[in-house]
């Protein structure tokens, strides 16, 4: 390979975007350009295929990258709403589907799944992860490659997956987007990377370094991350591309001099290929003429491309065939979003059992913007998600109880309205109804790259709208779409019930009127801790214990003083320290107790396991799934340990009446922790283990774990 052509190997262009000119074409047969994103429709890409295979020098196929996050086609629920689902099995067929219609339209790479934690729902990018846990976020991340990447790279139904945003995007300070990170070493290691280092178990290709400063150093220039965890622990031997742009963007951070400079570091920290930005195709071989950069270093980054190619078979495939309709928005690719939107949704609330409303209801009255509404429903990040195909829930709420009883009325514009002109129109809709679903929450603008919020309440007039609906008199039940935790205690007080579907996709009007009338019962469990005020952030379950922390629900001025420090401890004056909803939150249209907590071992030596056990009963009148959870403490440590951590779940599916054991098995190397050597170590002493329904409840036992 000549040097251009290896510096076209490393460059990922945006610019086929809408069509292939001429000047692309003469820059393919060139090989100036070993990647598109984005690029145009299926027969520009195959064109500029043909042109790479054939009329090139070397006859390297090109390959076509798409922010495919959620779904292509048919859209599945947001990530943070499929991770609710606590189903990898269901996420894994999503993400399959996800490739089958990529791949049917000659796209080769998609730009997920997104695994950053994030621990601030102010973050618009919480909309696109699996949420605050390492642990569940490991599990969703490994089955999303799994489903992208399917059992063969090369198969006809697999795409190249790319782990995203390596790493540490999530802390941003604030939770304003971009902005920058301080990750302590220990928290990157036993938190931040655990996702990614599970996707890169799971086969992962790619990687795609990220935006955010990392501890000073830009994390597309941080040869801690990109060379010695990637590269030398984790062995990964697929490629990294950069985000758009964030190589040059490390001249803004103050790190790089200029694009060459940027270039030159971001190549010797392990950035493979460059999107979007060309300071590798500006500057490469002057620096490497100049001596600046070691030529080996190009060399490394094109095996790394050119081996990812070769093993999605882009050498062998020939360009697809213009793809049938039929391979988009099946009736299986569509079944499996509903039933992920069904498994997604995490019922609050559900006051006197108001939920699920009865089929022989004589009338409801549906309001609110959200319930008819194709585009939010989506919600962000969707490229090539159809609208016209989306099943709204007043479409569905029709199709299941007929048009004639159901009364539906938006009272607002969008969910950021706030006029109050539909507001009596949205009254009179409640008229002869015997139940009042309101749809709320945020449109899909709301969330998502570049849409951080500094509130969390409601946008618009929508705590207006329901204080007007409550003086009817009419039983309120609410379903809350939204691209992340948001809070809404005006709201809650006022309604019976409350169902959180997140942005439910596709499928979602089918999937809630399942829900809402009993077809389904609700199973999903928060993955992301719901604060009580914004003020709260950050709040996560697996938070340290402090010296000094809170006992229950204290609330109000202590009334110790400087001198008498009576009750001086790690809380607000104003609002209770614990989350509105905690991690692994979520109710059912039954009841379950969790008893009889048993350990099969009582010291566990080092290197050894033990079984926990415990019985789940459904204690409720109808057949529902719940997911029982594994926690363990540490109690005492080189470095200190979360109350709780997240070690094990399992969804169960229990007829009234039924009980059932869950079994679960913890090894020692379960245990294990960074040490303040950077060594991944389990230490003996006292442990403590819960199995039950969400990380603040749940049958407590303990052990402990010898040399
Ligand atoms: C965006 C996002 C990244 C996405 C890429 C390509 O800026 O940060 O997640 O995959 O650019 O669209």
């Amino acid at each position: 390979m000549t040097l251009d052509e290896k510096i076209g190997q490393m460059s990922q262009s945006t610019s086929m975007g809408h069509s292939i000119s001429e000047a692309i074409k003469a820059e393919i047969r060139a090989g100036r350009w070993g990647s598109f994103l984005n690029a145009g429709n299926a027969g520009d890409r195959a064109e500029a295929q043909r042109i790479a295979l054939k009329e090139s020098r070397l006859g390297i196929p090109l390959l076509f990258g798409r922010d495919v996050i959620h779904g292509y086609q048919t859209v599945f629920p947001i990530p943070l709403g499929q991770a609710a689902s606590w189903d990898p099995g269901l996420v894994e067929q999503a993400a399959h589907i996800a490739a089958r219609e990529t791949a049917a339209d000659g796209i080769h790479w998609t730009f997920a799944p997104m695994v950053d934690i994030a621990r601030d729902p102010r973050w618009g990018r919480i909309a696109e992860g699996m949420g605050e846990d390492p642990y569940l976020g490991s599990a969703m991340a490994a089955a999303m490659v799994r489903g992208f990447q399917g059992k063969a790279l090369d198969g006809p139904e697999s795409i190249a997956a790319c782990v995203k945003h390596y790493v540490g995007y999530g802390a941003a300070e604030g939770g304003r987007d971009y902005n920058t990170t301080w990750i302590p070493e220990i928290l990157l290691r036993d938190v931040y990377l655990r996702p990614f280092h599970a996707a890169r178990d799971a086969g992962a290709a790619t990687f795609m370094s990220a935006f955010n400063d990392l501890n000073g150093v830009p994390a597309s220039g941080n040869k801690l991350t990109l060379r010695q965890v990637l590269r030398e622990e984790w062995k990964f031997d697929g490629f990294v591309v950069s985000d758009w742009d964030s190589v040059i963007e490390m001249i803004s951070h103050g790190y790089a001099a200029g694009r060459a400079d940027a270039a030159l570091k971001a190549i010797q920290a392990g950035v493979d290929m460059e999107m979007v930005s060309t300071s590798y195709r500006e500057n490469v071989k002057s620096l490497i003429e100049t001596g600046k950069l070691d030529a080996k270093l190009v060399d490394e980054s094109v095996r790394n491309i050119l081996r990812v190619k070769l093993r999605l078979g882009l050498f062998d495939k020939p360009v697809p065939a213009a793809p049938a309709a039929s391979a988009f928005l099946a009736p299986d690719a569509l079944a499996i979003a509903e039933r992920l939107a069904a498994e997604s949704a995490v019922l609050l609330k559900n006051d006197g059992g108001a939920l699920p409303l009865s089929k022989s209801i004589s009338k409801v009255a549906v309001v609110g913007p959200l319930a008819d509404s194709a585009v939010d429903q989506m919600g962000c990040w969707v490229a090539d998600g159809k609208a016209a195909a989306v099943r709204t829930p007043v479409a569905a709420l029709r199709s299941l109880l007929g048009a004639a009883r159901v009364a539906y009325a938006p009272g607002l514009k969008s969910s950021r309205d706030t006029s109050t002109a539909g507001f009596a129109a949205a009254v009179e809709a409640t008229r002869g109804a015997d139940a009042v679903v309101l749809f709320l929450g945020e449109e899909q603008v709301l969330s998502g790259e570049a849409h951080s919020r500094a509130f969390l309440g409601l946008p618009g007039a929508q705590e207006a709208l329901v204080g007007e609906l409550a003086k009817t008199g009419k039983p309120l039940v609410a379903v809350i779409m939204a691209g992340r935790p948001l809070t809404f205690p005006a709201v809650s007080s006022k309604v019976k019930a409350v169902l959180y579907a997140w942005h439910p996709g596709t499928m979602g009007g089918p999937a809630l009127a399942s829900l809402l009338f009993g077809d389904a019962a609700p199973s999903g469990k928060l993955t992301a801790s719901f604060p009580r005020t914004v003020g709260q952030v950050p709040v996560y379950y697996n938070h340290m214990n402090t010296g000094r922390p809170p006992s229950a629900s204290e609330l109000g001025i202590p009334m110790g003083t400087p001198l008498d420090p009576k009750d001086f401890t790690s809380k607000y004056l104003d609002v209770d320290f614990t989350p509105e909803y905690p991690f692994g939150f979520g109710l059912s249209y039954t009841t379950f107790e969790y008893t009889n907590l048993r350990l099969s071992a009582g010291p566990v030596h080092m290197g050894g396991h033990l079984t926990v056990t415990a019985d789940v009963a459904n204690t409720g009148s109808r057949e529902a799934d719940e997911v029982a959870q594994l926690y363990i403490r540490d109690l005492v440590a080189s470095v200190t340990q979360p109350v709780r951590e997240l070690k094990g779940f399992q969804r169960v599916h229990l007829k009234a009446g039924e009980k059932r054991v869950v079994e679960f098995t913890l090894s020692t190397a379960d245990l294990a922790f960074h040490n303040r050597q950077m060594q991944l170590v389990t230490e003996p002493g006292e442990f403590h283990v819960w199995i039950g329904p969400d990380s603040a409840r749940g049958q407590r036992g303990s052990f402990r774990v010898t040399d």
